[in-house]
């Protein structure tokens, strides 16, 4: 103990990252830590510039690879002939899911999505670029919490329909305990099915984390990179938490590419040519 607090005096600062880095790294435990791009204004040039970033941390990703492929396997048993509804929650610029979108365009259905973050990030030439592709887009600016307490409850006749699907893009690694459990008890009731692709808590994403520089990442992306990967998810860590309904799902836990970890969750009456 005595050992640990000298050093603690006398580490330079690298040093003690590289330390705590190593820590974490070494026992790989979940820590969950404000990021700071959340804390900026929408308007701050640092936000900006990290949003930009994070399109090409995507593309290193191959998030949109990922998610098309997943959409089209949750949605493959679907008959109906409405346009899918899908929600995406914590959804910034919204412009993940049109890429994805346009993956999809092929043979894909047509959509209606909206666009849920607590900031107004969403731009006009972004929807136009969704109608493009035969998709309706809208935007909703709203704390994902201040949605998870409405009242929207599907036993109820005047609320909305489930949704087809509900999708999240490194968003559930902002939140755990009871927050989480909230979140996710949310989606279970509003969805017939749920997609998850979030950072992999791991040792190669951990090391692609410190990397984001080379893609010329400013500092906001470069620290929020490696809390993202430290708040990330292992095997088994989100079905663990998904609420229970045993028999009423099909879950998938699953490492996707080199640096994301997926979760996805179909419910069962939605499989053999049933419509959603
Ligand atoms: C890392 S970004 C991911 C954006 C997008 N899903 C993507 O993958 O490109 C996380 C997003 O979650 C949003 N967010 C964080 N906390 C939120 C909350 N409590 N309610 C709604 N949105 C939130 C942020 O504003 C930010 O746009």
């Amino acid at each position: 103990m005595a050992h640990c607090w000298k050093y603690e005096l006398e580490a330079p600062d690298a040093s003690r990252t590289l330390a705590s880095t190593w820590g974490i790294f070494m026992s790989m435990r979940r820590v969950v830590a404000a990021e700071t791009l959340d804390g900026l204004a929408a308007d701050d040039p640092s936000a900006i510039r990290s949003r930009r970033d994070l399109q090409r941390v995507h593309l290193a990703m191959g998030t949109r690879g990922i998610v098309a492929r997943a959409l089209r396997e949750l949605t493959a048993s679907r008959r109906a002939a409405a346009p899918l509804r899908v929600l995406e929650l914590g959804a910034g610029d919204g412009t993940l899911m049109r890429c994805v979108a346009r993956a999809l365009k092929k043979n894909g259905p047509a959509a209606r999505l909206e666009l849920l973050d607590r900031q107004n990030l969403v731009s006009t030439a972004t929807l136009a670029g969704y109608a493009a592709l035969g998709w309706h887009a809208s935007a909703r600016v709203c704390d994902v919490f201040d949605w998870v307490a409405s009242d929207s409850a599907p036993h109820d006749a005047r609320a909305e329909p489930r949704w087809d699907v509900i999708i999240v893009n490194l968003f559930l690694h902002h939140f755990e305990g009871v927050q989480l459990d909230a979140l996710l008890g949310a989606i279970a009731t509003r969805t017939n099915s749920f997609l998850a692709c979030e950072p992999r808590r791991g040792v190669l994403a951990l090391a692609g984390s410190h990397l984001v520089g080379v893609m010329g990442a400013n500092a906001v992306t470069r620290e929020d990179a490696v809390l993202s990967v430290h708040a990330g998810f292992q095997q088994g860590e989100i079905s663990a938490l998904w609420p229970p309904g045993g028999a009423e799902w099909m879950l998938k836990d699953y490492s996707a590419g080199f640096f994301s970890h997926c979760f996805s969750a179909l419910r069962r009456s939605n499989q053999n040519g049933r419509t959603f």
